[in-house]
């Protein structure tokens, strides 16, 4: 197959590429990424000499290129990785998330519809149910949409067109929604590689509000797993949860990252809270499991282990990531508040 993966210079792409040039190897992967801010072409320099895989600079709200790209590469199915993610970001200005998240879904969609692809799927997100209670059951795929915050809702707005090109005109689409993903080359704006970070050097590590926020974390390559299964073996027109089962507070979080690094609990700082913070995300992925045939392989703790040990290990990469945008924007966060 002749894949495009867009955004596969972001977190959860960059894994997905290399999944999938391992997994496959008659298979080609074109990479159309706009490099914004968390876009780093590092994060794929492994697979770059790599005579399957192709990668374009440009965005998904670019029609004529993405037209071009697809016709250029005999592109047959299409994973839409590129997002804006960052809840903190979208409550500043949310006008990028709506470009992309919504308008940049509809150039894709359009493309997949013009040139009859096979596949579309549509890598979101549970942030589109809003909060769950202490004593809620998982969200199931028949849960209404209740985003609260500007990316959760430019996300649903997304999968709505999904929905609706499928329903409308055909198109063989599916929506993955997962929970909060982590491992390597996670751009350090998300809390457990922030939390890494600030520890590594000292830093007081914020948490916002009490801590007590729940969410379920599942390890990256467990997600890429599922999205593989949902293109190959998923029903056109659904809605797949990945997620693991694996709810932790943001404390407990926070605290294990200290204690692997044997830094004092006194590094962290309550801060402000995040506004309309969602309390609890919690996905029943019951769906994934018996139509797919997925379930998350990494265990928790050893995943989180190894990815803490990315980071001190890896400290060129992120280094480098903290010299760009990301420190305006760490700083002026902070400031604001
Ligand atoms: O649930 C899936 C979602 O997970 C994805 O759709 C989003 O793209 C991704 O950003 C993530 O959203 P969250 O808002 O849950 O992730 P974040 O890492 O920003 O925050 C996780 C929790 O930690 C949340 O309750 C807020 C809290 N937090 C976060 C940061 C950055 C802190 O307490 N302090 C912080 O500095």
């Amino acid at each position: 197959m002749n894949l495009l993966v867009t955004g596969g210079c972001g977190f959860i792409g960059n894994h997905f590429v290399r999944h999938w040039l391992g997994r496959y190897p008659d298979d080609v992967v074109v990479n159309l990424d706009a490099l914004t801010y968390s876009g780093n072409l590092a994060n794929l320099a492994d697979v770059a000499a790599n005579a399957r895989y192709r990668f374009v600079h440009g965005s998904i709200c670019d029609r004529p290129l993405v037209e071009r790209v697809c016709e250029e590469s005999n592109i047959e199915a299409i994973v839409n990785f590129a997002a804006h993610t960052h809840v903190d970001r979208s409550i500043l200005d949310a006008s990028p998330f709506i470009e992309t998240n919504v308008r940049g879904v509809q150039v894709l969609l359009d493309v997949a519809r013009s040139r009859s692809l096979s596949r579309f799927v549509q890598v979101s997100t549970d942030e589109v149910y809003g909060a769950l209670g202490t004593g809620d059951l998982p969200t199931t795929e028949k849960a209404p949409l209740a985003p609260n915050s500007p990316y959760a809702a430019s996300k649903a707005a997304g999968d709505l067109l999904v929905h609706a090109c499928h329903r409308t005109y055909g198109v063989p689409a599916i929506v993955t929604r997962c929970s909060n993903n982590f491992g390597p080359y996670q751009f350090p704006e998300k809390l457990i590689p922030l939390m890494i970070i600030n520890a590594l050097d000292n830093k007081p590590l914020p948490v916002y509000g009490d801590g007590l926020y729940v969410r379920d974390w599942i390890y990256v390559g467990d997600h890429c797993e599922a999205i593989d299964l949902a293109l190959c073996r998923g029903r056109v027109g659904e809605i797949y949860h990945i997620g693991s089962s694996n709810e932790r507070t943001n404390i407990e979080i926070v605290e294990r990252i200290l204690d692997h690094l044997g830094k004092p609990r006194s590094l962290i700082q309550h801060v402000k809270d995040r506004p309309g913070h969602d309390r609890r995300y919690a996905l029943d992925a019951a769906r994934a499991r018996e139509e797919l045939g997925w379930s998350p392989r990494h265990d928790f703790a050893g995943a989180l282990t190894a990815t803490i040990n990315w980071y001190v290990e890896r400290r060129s990469w992120w280094e480098a990531v903290l010299t760009g945008e990301y420190r305006r924007f760490y700083e002026a966060w902070y400031v604001k508040r």
